[in-house]
């Protein structure tokens, strides 16, 4: 379907993931199930940095279908879920309904942000997953800024850009990490592959996606440019999903081989507007 390369990067990459939420809503990956059986699906670095969410205006940056949108309103947050997906949003507002959880849905593009979901939030919440469907990071940083009340705090966890070097195709036996791409990369990287993250039985038929590489730097500059004090970065040698083929699992997370080097695999940030 996507054999011929698309004009526009956010456009295939929305194609891509209007194909992937039903897939993930149904898939062991997201545990929907366990969900709605009363299970969080906010994994436990992120339930011991974020802090006490309970009366907390938040607002959820590319919620995807609402799982940690949600999980964050059984907390007792007032949530907003944002996603460019009309059918994440949909998926959302459904489990919201099933799960008979108070939250709202906008189905907007992040750089939308502040314009479409509006002002004042206590909390900006974003994970896993988010940072590289963005062409400019200046201009998240700005609708994050805007979006927050003075004093409000973002919050975001995430895979580390030293993944990005790293070979997550071969089979690394060795469990070494083999490097073969660059740190620094301008402009979008395309990709073509039926790969389906959460499942992995699955042939996408939407082949296309564009990625941005954004550097750790980057991130937290656009943050303080935007006007947010960070409160702390945290690097952490541990992965929600598993980022190279050579990393094992140890309960919720990822984590490097017995032996093998401890690289940070993902990192944390938390700013305050002044
Ligand atoms: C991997 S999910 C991240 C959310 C969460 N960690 C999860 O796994 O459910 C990435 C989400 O970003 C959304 N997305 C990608 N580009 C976007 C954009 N420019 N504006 C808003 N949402 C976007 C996708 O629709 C997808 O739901």
């Amino acid at each position: 379907m996507s054999a011929t390369p698309s004009n526009d990067p956010i456009t295939a990459n929305l194609a891509r993931w209007e194909e992937q939420v039903g897939i993930h809503v149904g898939s062991d990956f997201y545990r929907v199930k366990e969900f709605l059986a009363g299970e969080t699906s906010l994994d436990p670095l992120i339930l011991d940095e974020l802090g006490d969410v309970a009366g907390k205006r938040l607002l959820h940056l590319q919620c995807h279908f609402g799982l940690d949108t949600l999980s964050l309103a059984r907390k007792g947050a007032a949530v907003t879920g944002l996603d460019f997906s009309p059918k994440a949003i949909a998926a959302a507002e459904a489990l919201a309904a099933q799960a008979k959880l108070p939250a709202r849905f906008i189905c907007a593009r992040v750089d939308e942000a502040a314009q479409r979901a509006g002002t004042g939030y206590d909390m900006v919440f974003a994970s896993w997953g988010v940072l590289m469907w963005l062409p400019d990071l200046r201009i998240w940083a700005k609708n994050i800024a805007d979006c927050l009340k003075p004093g409000g705090t973002f919050y975001l966890a995430e895979g580390h850009p030293m993944l990005w070097i790293f070979d997550d195709e071969a089979e690394t036996a060795d469990g070494n990490y083999h490097a073969v791409r660059p740190y620094f990369l301008e402009g979008p990287q395309r990709w073509e592959n039926a790969h389906d993250y959460a499942e992995p039985s699955v042939s996408l038929t939407h082949l296309e996606s564009h990625e941005w590489q954004h550097t750790l730097g980057e991130v937290v500059t656009a943050l303080a440019e935007a006007g947010l004090r960070i409160d702390f970065l945290h690097e952490h040698d541990r992965l929600v999903w598993q980022g190279l083929p050579c990393l094992v699992r140890e309960g919720r997370y990822f984590v490097a081989p017995e032996g093998g080097p401890r690289l940070p695999l993902s990192y944390s940030v938390r700013a305050r507007k002044a």
